[in-house]
């Protein structure tokens, strides 16, 4: 049995409870939490123990699921990876380059595992093109939201392009030769809204538009690469393929033909079958696995730093392209 406590049960950490409380193999301890008024709700509607202090929980666990804003998780995760407890904390992995710099230095040398909350990485709709090589050349991206002062406390690269550039740096494998960006503070002191071009040393480039303050909601990834285009909705976790018919068959392919310069070509469309799963359940679990089995967790503590430097660069030059007053 490994013994989970949780630090911050605002909305998302009450989703992860649910999860906790579903998971096989797993303890729930109790949460942490100094906000009164929710903590007592979540007490009573949980049946979960409210510890008064951090502290007091972490001693009883074995690992610490941080859920709390984002620039309170440096302290939380320096309190719990000095005490020797894995972590798992949600995105981004810290507010400033130093605080992440420093997490990722105490995690090497205490042996701990860490994961961070990258949860796209386990979104049914990426997970159905598993089997798919993934090699883009072109990439495009769209991640709309409509605004919540939720979050806000970081800027839209940080709250919502992490999600696309981890899976981006994920995907690629090349190193990044140039960014270039723009974005704009309109609901909040930070930018809501940005446009961002990412060119890797091996050609590809990636165009990444997110924003907070949309009328609906959008989370699309479109790549293109040698004969095939593939469709990723996070939303609406559905996946799509378009590629030159090659001999090896997609399951449910459809197949039509028509003329090139070079003569007729066989067009092959698939929908891949997208599995029912709950992305935060796999992560969790995953995340145990990782400590049952003691092998590398899948979005370890270097993944949520490189997403987090190439946020940073984003911000930089988002700043730098600002108006001189
Ligand atoms: N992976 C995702 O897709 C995703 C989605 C939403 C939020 N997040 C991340 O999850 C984190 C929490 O976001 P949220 O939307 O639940 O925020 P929230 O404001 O709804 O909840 C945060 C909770 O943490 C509590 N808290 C504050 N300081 C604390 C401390 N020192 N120790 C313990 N708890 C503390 C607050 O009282 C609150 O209940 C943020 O880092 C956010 O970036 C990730």
């Amino acid at each position: 049995m490994i013994k989970v406590g949780v630090f911050g049960v605002g909305h998302l950490g009450k989703f992860h409870l649910n999860n906790w409380k579903a998971m096989e193999g797993v303890e729930l301890v109790g949460f942490y939490d100094p906000f009164d008024a929710n903590a007592e709700k979540v007490e009573k509607d949980y049946q979960l123990k409210r510890f008064a202090n951090p502290q007091d929980l972490v001693s009883l666990c074995d690992a610490v699921d941080i859920v709390a804003p984002t620039p309170q998780h440096f302290e939380l995760c320096e309190l719990v990876i000095k005490k020797g407890k894995h972590v798992f904390v949600e995105k981004p992995l810290a507010s400033t380059m130093e605080e992440a710099k420093e997490i990722v230095k105490l995690a090497r040398e205490s042996g701990i595992k860490l994961q961070v909350g990258h949860i796209e990485r386990f979104n049914p709709a990426l997970l159905a093109l598993k089997e798919m090589s993934l090699q883009p050349m072109f990439i495009e991206v769209h991640r709309l939201a409509q605004f919540n002062p939720r979050g806000t406390e970081v800027s839209v690269i940080l709250d919502l392009m992490i999600h696309d550039i981890d899976i981006i740096l994920n995907m690629v494998k090349s190193d990044i030769r140039s960014i270039s960006a723009n974005g704009v503070a309109v609901m909040t002191d930070t930018p809501d809204i940005a446009n961002v071009r990412i060119e890797f040393h091996n050609g590809c480039v990636a165009n990444l538009t997110s924003s907070r303050i949309s009328m609906k909601k959008m989370r699309k990834m479109r790549l293109f690469q040698k004969d095939a285009y593939i469709g990723i909705d996070f939303l609406e976790k559905k996946a799509e393929i378009i590629k030159m018919q090659s001999g090896d068959k997609l399951p449910g392919e459809f197949n039509f033909d028509i003329e090139t310069p070079s003569g007729k070509r066989t067009i092959a469309i698939a929908n891949p079958i997208v599995p029912a799963e709950n992305a935060m359940f796999l992560e969790l679990q995953a995340f145990i696995d990782a400590i049952k089995l003691n092998k590398p967790t899948l979005v370890n503590e270097m993944h949520g730093y490189q997403s987090m430097e190439v946020a940073h660069q984003i911000l930089q030059k988002i700043q730098r392209n600002q108006p001189v007053a």
